[in-house]
């Protein structure tokens, strides 16, 4: 299958691969797939003439080092994965220098205040990161059509933003979160958990529905303090942040209306791996 290491080879291959009805289906992912990437991949295989998975961990959306040292590599057998699943799609798997040259640091972005809340509150500078990298491989790439994971749904609204904001020629598709038997989401850092950790981690999402039935009779206020006490009744949890928000805006809700979308978001410390999910509530 066309693997490239270095942006100039794939450049050229894309270039000679183009066609006036060509299109070009973008998975950007930093490795260590599982059932969830593939799911965005297959998405993008059943829509576009040509699929590229980028597999890239991005150092600059990382605002912890350790989390960093630690984020699994496992590129001989997601090379392995794809291939079973497709051997057309392209691989991209760049060195940090091919994307950075030899300047690794962020651009500042402004996504209209998206940016301020949950996750870029608790990894400062980490949506800078994720911004610098997605329109380097955009720019790249040249896709027409660039899926993401609802499972990142702050990083899902912040993409959209910047590509209505900058006017990028990419169409932004949102996928379903994909999770294990027990309900947790799939994530690469689950790679990290014990067995007994993974499988007490099914609280998250438990915990999300329980919210969900909750939110039309009682205040987020409310379901917040219970949300946190109920997930750490367990000494190894700690709940970094658990927000009611508007879907579009992402600011917490104070008073519920009608006419919105809301969801609740959650950041969940399990022995200080970092695992994120969130629920759709109306
Ligand atoms: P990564 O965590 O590898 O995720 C790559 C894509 O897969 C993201 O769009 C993410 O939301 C999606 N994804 C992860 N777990 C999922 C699940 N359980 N169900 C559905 N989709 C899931 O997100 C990143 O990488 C990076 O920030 C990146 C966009 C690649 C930029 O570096």
């Amino acid at each position: 299958m066309p693997i490239f290491y270095g942006k100039a080879f794939l450049m050229d291959y894309l270039k000679s691969i183009k066609t006036a009805n060509s299109t070009i289906g973008f998975v950007p992912t930093m490795g260590a797939l599982h059932q969830g990437h593939l799911a965005l991949i297959k998405k993008s295989l059943s829509g576009n003439v040509n699929t590229v998975v980028s597999i890239f961990v991005n150092p600059t959306q990382f605002n912890n080092l350790e989390d960093l040292a630690k984020y699994p590599r496992t590129l001989d057998e997601d090379i392995e994965k794809l291939n079973t699943l497709d051997p057309k799609i392209i691989i991209y798997a760049p060195s940090v220098d091919d994307i950075y040259e030899g300047n690794v640091s962020s651009q500042h972005f402004d996504f209209d205040g998206l940016e301020n809340q949950m996750e870029g509150k608790f990894r400062p500078g980490h949506f800078d990161g994720v911004g610098t990298v997605v329109k380097r491989l955009f720019e790249i790439i040249a896709p027409t059509t660039a899926y993401f994971g609802e499972k990142d749904f702050q990083q899902l609204q912040i993409v959209k933003k910047m590509v209505a904001m900058q006017n990028l020629p990419v169409l932004i598709i949102g996928c379903p979160i994909h999770r294990e038997n027990n309900d947790l989401a799939m994530s690469s850092r689950n790679e990290r958990l014990s067995e007994q950790e993974r499988t007490e981690a099914a609280i998250i999402y438990k915990t999300l529905t329980s919210a969900k039935a909750k939110f039309e009779k009682q205040s987020s206020k409310k379901i917040t303090v219970w949300v946190k006490s109920f997930i750490e009744k367990n000494p190894h949890f700690k709940v970094e942040y658990f927000t009611i928000a508007d879907e579009t805006t992402l600011l917490s809700c104070s008073r519920k209306n009608k006419n919105k979308k809301y969801r609740a978001f959650i950041a969940v410390l399990v022995n200080n791996i970092r695992l994120i999910d969130t629920i759709s509530l109306n």
